[in-house]
Order: C-alpha cells, then sequence, then structure tokens
C-alpha cells in the first residue's frame, strides 16, 4: 500500500481537516514517512471522525472536574429491591436452577463474554483468558468457562430428553485488536475446549485514539495514531456492527448472560440468575456481592438522578464510598458490582435507539508515544494521556426496571485484576477460592478431603479441583459421598 498521485489530494483535504480540528499534530511527521506508511496513517486517519473525537474528548474531560456526587442526586438502592440468594430458600434456588435450565434447553440462552481489555494491571502479554492461575488441570479461564458451558448444556439436555436437540448455549466472545489473534488461536489450539465452533462467536470492539491530557491525538509511532479498546461499554456497537444480535435471534436465543473474563468463579449462563431476571420481567439485570472493604476496587449499584446507575470505583468520593447506613452501620453504597449481567435480546436490540450514545469515560493511562518535541519514541514511567471508554452498566439508567440479584462472593466471585503476589485479587486468590469452593461441594455430599504429603499447596490451602464438566455448582457430585480423598487430587469424571 502506497499513495498514489490520485490520493495526494484526499491526504491534503484530510488534513486540512484534522488541521481545522486542531488535529494537525497526527501529520507532523509526514513528510518523513515513506510511501506506504503515509497510505497507512493516511487510511487510518480517514476511519477517524475527527469532530466526533473532539466532541467526546471535551465531554469527557470536563466531566473530570465535576465529581459524581455534585454533577447527579445519588441515593442508594432502596432496601428491599435487591433479590438474593444470601436470602433465598434452598428449594427456591433449586426452583430457579430448573426454570433458568429449561430455558437453557430451549436454546433460548446465549454467553456473551466481554474479553477486549488489555489487562495491563496483570502484567501478561497474552489475553487474560487465556492464562493459567496454576490449577492442577493448568485450565486457563477460558477452558474453565467454556467447560461450564459444555456442562450446562449436558445437563440441561438430560434434564429436559424432550429438548435434547435445542440444549445449546451459543458463546459471544468480544475481542479487540490487542486480544482477538491470541484468543482465537487459544481457542483453536484447544479445540474449542469441546464445544461445537459452530456455537462460538468472535466479534471485535470498536477502538478509539488515545490522546493527551489536553485532548490531542497521540501518536504511537510517526505514522501511526495510538489507538485503544473503546470500554467494555462498546459491545452494544459491536453487537450490531458484527450481527451478532441478529445471528443470536436467528438461534432462538431470548435471553443473554454476559459477565467479564476475569472470574474465575464466574456461573457462565447461570440458570438461577437468569431465571430470577425472567421471573421479575426485569429486560436488565445484575449481579452484586456486598463490598468487602469500603474502598475495594469495584463499582456500586445506585440510584442516580431516580434511575439505576453504577458509580465506578475510579469515579466515587471516599466520603461517598464510607458512608455508612443510620440504622445497621453497613456501607451505604454496598451493592458491588460483578460485572455480570442479564439481557432480553429485544433490549440489546434497542439500546443504540434508545441510548443517545453512552457517555466516555476517562482512564488516565501510561501510553507509548511519539514526542511531539523530541520526534523519539517513548514508553512513559508514569501516566501521560488518556484512553476514552464507554462502561457496560451505563445503559443502567435506560431501563425501569432492572433486576439486582446479589449472590454469594465466596460463590462466584473472585476476579484476577493484578500480578501473581500481589495478594489480592491475583492468581494465588484466584487458586485457593476455587479450591475452597471446590471442598466445600465436596464436602457437602459427605466426602472427606485429606491434604496429602504430596499436597504442593501452601499451608492452609489445598489443591483439590473438580472439573467443570463434573459439576457447575455442586450438583451431581453424590459419587463422591462417603469417600476419603487425598489431595493432590483432580476430578475429571465421576470415581
Ligand atoms: C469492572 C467493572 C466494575 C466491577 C469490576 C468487577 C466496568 C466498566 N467496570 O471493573 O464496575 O466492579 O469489573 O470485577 O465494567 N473489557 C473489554 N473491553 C475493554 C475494556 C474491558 O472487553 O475495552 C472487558 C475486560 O476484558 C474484562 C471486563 O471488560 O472482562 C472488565 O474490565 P476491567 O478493566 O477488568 O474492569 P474493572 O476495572 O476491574
Amino acid at each position: 500500500m502506497m499513495t498514489t498521485q490520485s490520493q495526494i489530494p484526499q491526504a491534503q483535504a484530510v488534513r486540512e481537516k484534522f488541521a481545522a480540528a486542531g488535529q494537525e499534530q497526527v501529520f507532523a511527521y509526514w513528510d518523513e514517512l515513506t510511501s506506504a506508511e503515509q497510505a497507512g496513517l493516511l487510511e487510518q486517519a480517514q476511519a477517524l471522525d475527527v469532530d466526533y473525537i473532539n466532541k467526546i474528548a471535551k465531554q469527557a474531560l470536563d466531566s473530570l472536574s465535576v465529581s459524581q456526587e455534585t454533577a447527579h442526586r445519588i441515593e442508594p438502592l432502596p432496601e428491599g429491591s435487591v433479590g438474593s440468594t444470601l436470602t433465598a430458600s434452598a428449594e427456591q434456588q433449586q426452583a430457579w436452577f430448573q426454570q433458568g435450565l429449561e430455558l437453557i434447553a430451549q436454546g433460548q440462552v446465549a454467553v456473551i463474554l466481554m474479553a477486549g481489555g488489555q489487562g495491563t494491571r496483570l502484567g501478561s502479554s497474552q489475553p487474560k483468558g487465556c492464562y493459567d492461575i496454576n490449577l492442577l488441570s493448568h485450565s486457563s479461564l477460558f477452558r474453565l468457562q467454556a467447560e461450564r458451558i459444555v456442562r450446562l448444556q449436558n445437563l440441561a439436555a438430560q434434564t429436559f430428553p424432550q429438548h435434547a436437540a435445542t440444549a445449546v448455549i451459543p458463546w459471544a466472545i468480544m475481542t479487540s485488536g490487542p486480544t482477538r489473534a491470541n484468543t482465537e488461536a487459544h481457542f483453536e489450539a484447544h479445540r474449542y475446549f469441546g464445544l461445537d465452533s459452530r456455537n462460538v462467536i468472535f466479534f471485535n470492539q470498536g477502538t478509539l485514539p488515545c490522546l493527551s491530557f489536553d485532548g490531542k491525538i497521540l501518536l504511537e509511532s510517526k505514522g501511526k495514531v495510538s489507538e485503544a479498546p473503546d470500554g467494555n461499554g462498546g459491545i452494544y456497537a459491536a453487537l450490531h456492527r458484527h450481527h451478532v444480535i441478529s445471528d443470536l435471534r436467528r438461534r432462538g436465543v431470548r435471553y443473554v448472560h454476559s459477565y467479564c473474563v476475569d472470574n474465575c468463579l464466574v456461573r457462565v449462563a447461570d440458570p438461577v440468575f437468569i431465571a430470577y431476571c425472567v421471573a421479575k420481567g426485569a429486560e436488565c439485570g445484575a449481579k452484586v456481592v456486598p463490598k468487602s472493604s469500603w474502598d475495594e476496587a469495584v463499582g456500586v449499584i445506585c440510584h442516580k438522578n431516580g434511575r439505576f446507575a453504577v458509580v465506578e470505583y475510579s469515579e466515587i468520593s471516599s466520603e461517598m464510598a464510607q458512608l455508612t447506613r443510620a440504622d445497621n452501620g453497613r456501607l451505604a453504597y454496598n451493592a458491588g458490582n460483578i460485572a455480570n449481567h442479564f439481557y432480553t435480546l429485544d433490549f440489546l436490540d434497542r439500546v443504540p435507539t434508545i441510548t443517545d450514545g453512552l457517555e466516555h469515560h476517562v482512564a488516565k493511562k501510561k501510553i507509548k508515544h511519539v514526542d511531539p518535541t523530541t520526534g523519539q519514541q517513548v514508553a512513559p514511567a508514569k501516566p501521560n494521556g488518556i484512553k476514552l471508554e464507554q462502561f457496560v452498566f451505563d445503559v443502567f439508567p435506560y431501563t425501569d426496571n432492572l433486576a439486582v440479584f446479589e449472590v454469594e462472593r465466596r460463590e462466584e466471585f473472585s476476579p484476577l485484576k493484578n500480578a501473581p503476589g500481589t495478594g489480592s485479587d491475583d492468581p494465588e486468590t484466584s487458586r485457593r477460592d476455587l479450591a475452597e469452593q471446590h471442598l466445600r461441594f465436596a464436602q457437602a455430599v459427605g466426602a472427606t478431603v485429606v491434604k496429602g504429603p504430596e499436597d504442593p499447596a501452601p499451608q492452609g490451602e489445598i489443591s483439590f479441583e473438580l472439573s467443570p464438566i463434573v459439576t457447575y455448582a455442586g450438583e451431581g457430585l453424590e459419587f463422591l459421598q462417603g469417600r476419603t480423598l487425598t489431595t493432590p487430587q483432580l476430578i475429571t469424571k465421576p470415581l
């Protein structure tokens, strides 16, 4: 690809447009570029709506100086408005499980995974879903999730044999430029973990240019604009752009569970959550856990100007985060968002028409760029610019009926955010939390698990793992009743 004679007027027009928008620095090195590099930059610039970028950058940067509390009327969720597995009876939970499983058997449930993030805090160059948290199985996060889908499909087909032919959970996986190729390669290399590849749909989210703190588009190299994924809220536009919604509709899907890639305990396509939301007649739902501390890095679900909303951990003031309730002393903003969402497909279809474009938030980041004063490429040690990101939960204000569903943290939430050895939300805590859950599952059916001399787990921990193929959420383990199991122990099929 090279700039040709016929592209010269085109290049001129694009450069003038950028200059008029105050973004002429994008072409600062134009004359130094080879014609192939010029063509590449031109193509990239032509794909950018520079006036739109200026507009959203200004809105996002302006909003930085105003706190959420000043700009909006924020209130905790009303008492009693949240459904909960912590208080629901075992019978109720079992009933939800069966109802959700029947919807799965009927082919009405799909899953959408948000896996476009770059996972910078974890410090791995691979997509987060490929990460091996050092389980006995060495399963990646993707494998754990895939095998939970396999298990649910099997369970649905067995429980509702009349629907066995439709017991399929399509899995749409949102990737981004930085994560797409490695994600697909991981699935290919592992033969889709036993899933039919026709039911796994990859699609890419959009990107936006990275900006300096004063809103100037940054160059990654002299001939390339620095771009980054547009945030997990980019999912709504991407679902439409790549015709995922129409594809799911053709398959008969009506309900969707969507979640973050990094949670090793995630209940993918959770029948309980789906049945709860459907019973509530909700078009959108969110799982929450009580916050572990006021400064835990989770968003909180609340009311904003009388509508459902999430105030993100990066945007809440410490005063607001620390507020306590007068009656019981608990945190007023205690509904920690675990980024597990429910949608009706109809709602997802309508999102672009009901939201006039979701707000863009500012993430301050270290962005590799060409220093305009020296012309050298630099990898800064501290944040030097911003990425603009839409947030997936910013659709909540557009629904009248958000089903908020509280679940038990130790059963459903252990995210992998930080590098090994950090001490929280890291690979070690992920592994520990999964092993402890599997131990509880085994003990609940009357098994005894003993830590063996060969077990490499640190003091107070145990290497015990149940493959998701054997159990999704503790069911189907009767074969362990009365048995004594010595660790390390990985169970991949009924003994
Ligand atoms: C997210 C939630 C936060 C919640 C926390 C729980 C958002 C905006 N914030 O925060 O409220 O309490 O999880 O763990 O949802 N992703 C993309 N594309 C992107 C950026 C991210 O697909 O451009 C995906 C990631 O791959 C990941 C998920 O979105 O699966 C969450 O991203 P991450 O940056 O880890 O979110 P948190 O800041 O931890």
